[in-house]
């Protein structure tokens, strides 16, 4: 079955469509994006959900996908990730228990929510504990998501989180991949997340990205709007540029980021000693920060790359290869979700 991998986000639509070639790679397909109508999506309202629902539907006629099954994502901020640690025991036991884990480690009624778990595979194999990655979904946000695609008059094959979605694209869930922090800073949220084996093992998700940066740009330049994102675009986190006004405006903001960033190192660390952060990936749209992997470098001390969410993917002539890596961590989100099931 083909699907489109769709990732609904605050301020912008982003759809990738791939295929499998005959030899078994994976094809670039169809990729679009277009500005969703900001604030809609975030609301309770059924009303506003409609009109983000008719905004998708005409930038997903526009964009000629093939199909219209979709995996779509379900924002971070709103759900809930833990990784704990149990005794090591069955299948089944596992399912139990993981209701009454459930319970302690989820600030809603069970009830409530859409519940998924997933052995982590463990290094250590004299250990009597294993961990499990818990995901918790609200219902509420479950049926949103699904209501926004339907009136859209799309199909939803799947749902998955974001962090999932990116991990699958940047990192590759595969046990080889080197322990890594991705970064994602979208229009609204920052969402931070550490892959290490394969797994998912931290998350952390924050109300701070790019319209905080250019409203902090807008603020202090007095500047409007949409011109403080031009400049915000433009010279970023650049302190050699238009004498360093752009980037003293944002750095406060941003450091909000940094210092996040530290905090989750700080906590992993000190949970799994011997599982060194090798690197640290950047993703969404604020990523196209000018400057930003100088800076997060200095303030991190790690390897710092941009996401490039194309690699390992077959692309034909026909798509510009730096159009491509322009907006690879744009679409990290939605590459992730195109993979999932391919
Ligand atoms: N070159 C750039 N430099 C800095 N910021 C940029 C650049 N290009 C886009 N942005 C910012 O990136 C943000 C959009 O990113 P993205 O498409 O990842 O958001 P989203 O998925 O719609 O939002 P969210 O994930 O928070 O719901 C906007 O705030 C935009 O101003
Ligand atoms: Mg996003």
């Amino acid at each position: 079955m083909n699907f489109v991998g769709l990732d609904l986000g605050s301020h912008e639509f982003k759809g990738v469509e791939l295929k499998k070639t005959k030899k078994g790679q994976k094809e670039l397909m169809t990729y679009s994006s277009a500005p969703a109508p900001p604030h809609f999506l975030a609301s309770d309202s059924e009303v506003d959900w409609a009109a983000y629902s008719k905004a998708l539907e005409k930038f997903y006629t526009e964009a000629e996908f093939s199909t219209k099954n979709v995996v779509a994502a379900l924002p971070e901020s709103q759900v809930f990730t833990r990784v704990i640690s149990v005794p090591k025991m069955s299948g089944k036991e596992l399912k139990t228990a993981m209701k009454w884990e459930a319970e302690q480690y989820i600030p809603i009624s069970l009830e409530e929510v859409s519940l998924d778990y997933q052995v982590i595979s463990n290094a250590a194999k004299l250990s009597d504990k294993m961990d499990v990655l818990l995901v918790a979904a609200p219902l509420t946000l479950t049926k949103k998501y699904l209501k926004i695609v339907s009136s859209a008059k799309l199909r939803t094959a799947g749902l998955e989180t974001e962090t999932l979605a990116t991990a699958r694209s940047l990192v590759g869930l595969d046990s080889s991949s080197p322990t890594t922090l991705v970064v994602s800073i979208g229009a609204a949220t920052t969402d931070i997340s550490i892959v290490s084996g394969g797994s998912i093992r931290f998350t952390r998700s924050i109300s701070t990205g790019g319209e905080a940066f250019a409203r902090a740009v807008s603020q202090e330049l007095g500047f409007e709007i949409s011109r403080a994102r031009e400049y915000m675009s433009s010279y970023g986190l650049e302190e050699s540029q238009l004498e360093g006004k752009v980037m003293k405006a944002i750095k406060p903001i941003f450091d909000v980021v940094v210092s996040e960033i530290k905090r989750s190192i700080a906590y992993y660390t000190t949970h799994r000693k011997n599982d060194l952060i090798k690197r640290v990936i950047v993703s969404g749209g604020a990523a196209n920060l000018p400057g930003i992997l100088v800076y997060l470098a200095a303030a991190l001390n790690l390897e710092v790359q941009i996401a490039d969410p194309w690699e390992g993917l077959s692309i034909p002539e026909k798509f510009g290869r730096e159009e491509l890596e322009d907006i690879g961590p744009r679409f990290a989100v939605a590459v992730g979700l195109a993979l999932k099931d391919i």
